[in-house]
């Protein structure tokens, strides 16, 4: 009996009725000591506040995460990804860090960088990286060749870092 019910739940887990994330970089100061919402493989970042790190200032995933967490005010959501040719070289991914996220694909946004409203949206980066208007897609894949189209990079990791009213902080 137990030897079937455990493969019964088994199986269900494997076709993913009762998933569940891994708790990622434990330790991290937030509210669950980890992270356990984030998406592997796939870019789920904006365009705006874009900050960039790399290694060695960072140099896994939870280097990438405590630095969106050191900026509370202006950091939303990272991505740890190979982000040009130079990484995949180097072999260190890279941290990059932004305030908004992806769009869904039939959204487009157009900043109006010139507003003297705006603050900390690093303009010069959105400019520069052709991101006004920022195009919505569907959630772009990471990759790990050398033209960053064709081998598929599982270990990439993008997620929402919420801090919330209370000061917990989710990630
Ligand atoms: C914003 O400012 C830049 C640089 O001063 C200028 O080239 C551009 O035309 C302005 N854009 C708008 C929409 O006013
Ligand atoms: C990947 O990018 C390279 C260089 O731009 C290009 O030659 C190649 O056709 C692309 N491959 C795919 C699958 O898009």
């Amino acid at each position: 009996m137990h030897i079937s019910a455990f493969f019964i739940i088994n199986s269900l887990l494997s076709i993913g009725a009762f998933a569940s994330q891994d708790v990622i970089c434990r330790g991290l100061n937030t509210q669950d000591d980890g992270c356990i919402r984030y998406t592997r493989g796939f870019d789920v970042t904006g365009v705006v506040t874009e900050v960039d790190l790399t290694f060695p200032q960072v140099r896994d995933e939870c280097d990438c995460i405590q630095e969106c967490l050191n900026r509370p005010g202006t950091c939303a959501n990272y991505v740890w990804k190979f982000s040009t040719s130079d990484a995949v070289q180097s072999g260190h991914r890279t941290c990059t860090l932004y305030s908004n996220f992806n769009l869904p694909s039939q959204v487009v946004l157009e900043f109006d960088l010139n507003s003297t409203n705006n603050m900390n949206i690093n303009a010069d980066e959105i400019i520069a990286a052709g991101n006004n208007p920022q195009m919505g897609a569907l959630v772009p894949q990471a990759f790990k060749d050398v033209n960053l189209n064709t081998t598929a990079d599982p270990d990439a990791v993008s997620g929402p870092v919420w801090v919330l009213a209370n000061g917990q902080v989710q990630c």
